[in-house]
């Protein structure tokens, strides 16, 4: 599948005729909200982990030199934590523009942390785009991180603000956390600085 996931998505799930529609975001979208939202509140899915195996050459890295980011897994069992945010469904012309580099759009069940449920969407990169780069371990991830950038800063700022953003909502991510310790250690300091978002 072509990388460039903008046109299909717009023939995916779409939700037009709803007045609102919850979004999961367990990536950037969880540290840079830049488009409108209603509502946000922290959510988890079940069945899915958040692993470093999408490329990036839009955002964090170049074609030449591709950053990597966050997709989600399917994994049984397991529990990833983000923070869903209620949005009007014209605000997905924006999204599927930002996710354009190997995102799909899918339907999923996310659940509150005050245990209630809701049906919404989230973005998933999923092994057959052209982008994805699959597993690696985690300090060779950190290593492609360190020195991966791209029109949208260093590949560094994402996986930092993303380790900070996962702390502030009480999760604990063992793969996020792993690589952000092989990161520092990597650029040399602890703490780093964070670029502004
Ligand atoms: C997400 O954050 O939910 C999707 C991946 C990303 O934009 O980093």
């Amino acid at each position: 599948m072509s990388a460039n996931t903008l046109e299909v998505n717009r023939t995916r799930f779409r939700f037009d005729d709803h007045e609102a529609v919850w979004l999961f975001g367990y990536g950037s979208l969880i540290f840079k909200a830049d488009f409108p939202f209603i509502e946000r509140r922290s959510a988890s899915i079940t069945g899915w982990s958040r692993r470093f195996w999408q490329g990036s050459h839009d955002h964090r890295g170049t074609l030449e030199a591709p950053g990597r980011v966050a997709t989600l897994i399917e994994t049984p069992q397991a529990r990833c934590k983000g923070m869903a945010y209620l949005i009007s469904p014209q605000v997905f012309e924006q999204l599927d523009f930002r996710e354009k580099n190997g995102y799909l759009r899918f339907c999923t069940e996310m659940t509150f942390d005050d245990g209630r449920h809701a049906q919404g969407l989230v973005y998933i990169a999923t092994p057959d785009n052209s982008a994805f780069l699959g597993p690696a371990s985690e300090s060779e991830i950190a290593l492609q991180i360190a020195t991966a950038t791209g029109p949208s800063g260093p590949n560094a700022d994402y996986l930092l603000h993303l380790a900070e953003s996962l702390r502030s909502l009480g999760d604990h991510d063992a793969h996020v956390f792993e690589i952000e310790m092989q990161l520092r250690l990597a650029l040399g300091s602890c703490p780093r600085a964070l670029n502004p978002l």
